[in-house]
């Protein structure tokens, strides 16, 4: 039987006790997981991404047969977490700079070779975080996000984790996308390729996106998540309340506003330091 199928049979089984053969099943789905093979969330070839629910149904399956185990590094540096889900193991073999201090990749996280990791970061499992991507102190990578090549996450960006319900698309940011200092990114949004968000830019599934430069307004709809288009220059700016108090409190909401497509300016403002790869 296919892992897909074992995992759904697993998953749709009645709460109960896991035998170790579940175990070894779980083991071998977080392989896959790790090695990059299946992954929370895919996109086709019409650009459309798509979750992977039994992916996301396994992931979940892996906090309920987790037990509470002591994975203490230290008798000074002690950790607590389900034994399903320990640190991965990281060898100089997966080519991943990895500097010391603090940082952490969850087991069923996939990291492509060549992408560094500052301290203190976390990716969580699920993730998917492709070739040449930086991710800056203090950045976390949310459960089952897709980030793609070359993106760059600044210090302190957050990318939130998108787990239940199982059928919802995670955040997913294309290749070579600039992720400004922090800024936050929830609820499924998706950033399109080559976008830039300003530092401090926040986008969730509530927030309408105005783009200056087409003339149109961005939000997320009944069956389509918020999508920022390619290339597009998102900074955080504010928009008057509507209404008559707001008009007398002389209000203002928090809006992010694209300015811009990507050009020539922006290529020089958010060059990478290559040297640091
Ligand atoms: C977005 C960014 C890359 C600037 O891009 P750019 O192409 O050089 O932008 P421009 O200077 O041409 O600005 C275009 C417009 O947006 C405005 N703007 C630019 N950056 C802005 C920001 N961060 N907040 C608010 N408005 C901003 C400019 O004032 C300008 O508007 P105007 O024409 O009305 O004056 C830059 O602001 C930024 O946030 N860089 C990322 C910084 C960061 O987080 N680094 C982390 C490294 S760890």
């Amino acid at each position: 039987m296919l892992l897909r199928e074992r995992i759904e049979a697993l998953a749709a089984r009645p709460e109960g006790q896991f035998s170790a053969e579940d175990r070894s099943l779980f083991d071998e789905f977080k392989t896959a997981l790790n090695r990059g093979e299946i992954r929370a969330a895919v996109r086709d070839s019409d650009g459309t991404w798509r979750a992977n629910s039994w992916v996301k149904q396994g992931i979940l399956l892996g906090f309920r047969m987790g037990q509470l185990t002591d994975m203490s590094a230290s008798p000074h540096l002690r950790f607590f977490d389900k034994d399903s889900y320990p640190a991965r193991p990281t060898t100089i073999a997966d080519n991943v700079r990895i500097v010391p201090g603090g940082s952490s990749i969850r087991d069923g996280a996939y990291v492509a070779p060549g992408v560094v990791c500052m301290p203190p970061m976390f990716i969580n499992v699920g993730a998917f975080v492709d070739e040449g991507t930086m991710i800056d102190s203090h950045a976390l990578v949310g459960s089952c996000a897709q980030i793609g090549k070359r993106v760059h996450l600044s210090a302190a960006a957050q990318i939130g984790g998108v787990l239940e319900p199982i059928g919802a698309v995670p955040v997913v940011i294309e290749d070579d996308v600039l992720v400004g200092g922090g800024c936050g990114v929830y609820e499924g949004t998706i950033v399109h390729e080559r976008a830039v968000l300003a530092a401090g830019t926040i986008l969730t599934g509530s927030t309408p996106v105005y783009d200056l430069a087409r003339d149109t307004i961005y939000q997320r709809t009944a069956d389509a998540p918020l999508e920022i288009p390619a290339g597009a220059v998102v900074v955080p700016g504010s928009r008057s309340v509507r209404g008559e108090r707001g008009v007398a409190w002389g209000l203002s909401l928090y809006a992010p506003v694209i300015v811009k497509y990507r050009d020539e300016k922006t290529e020089q403002a958010v060059q990478l330091e290559d040297y640091l790869r």
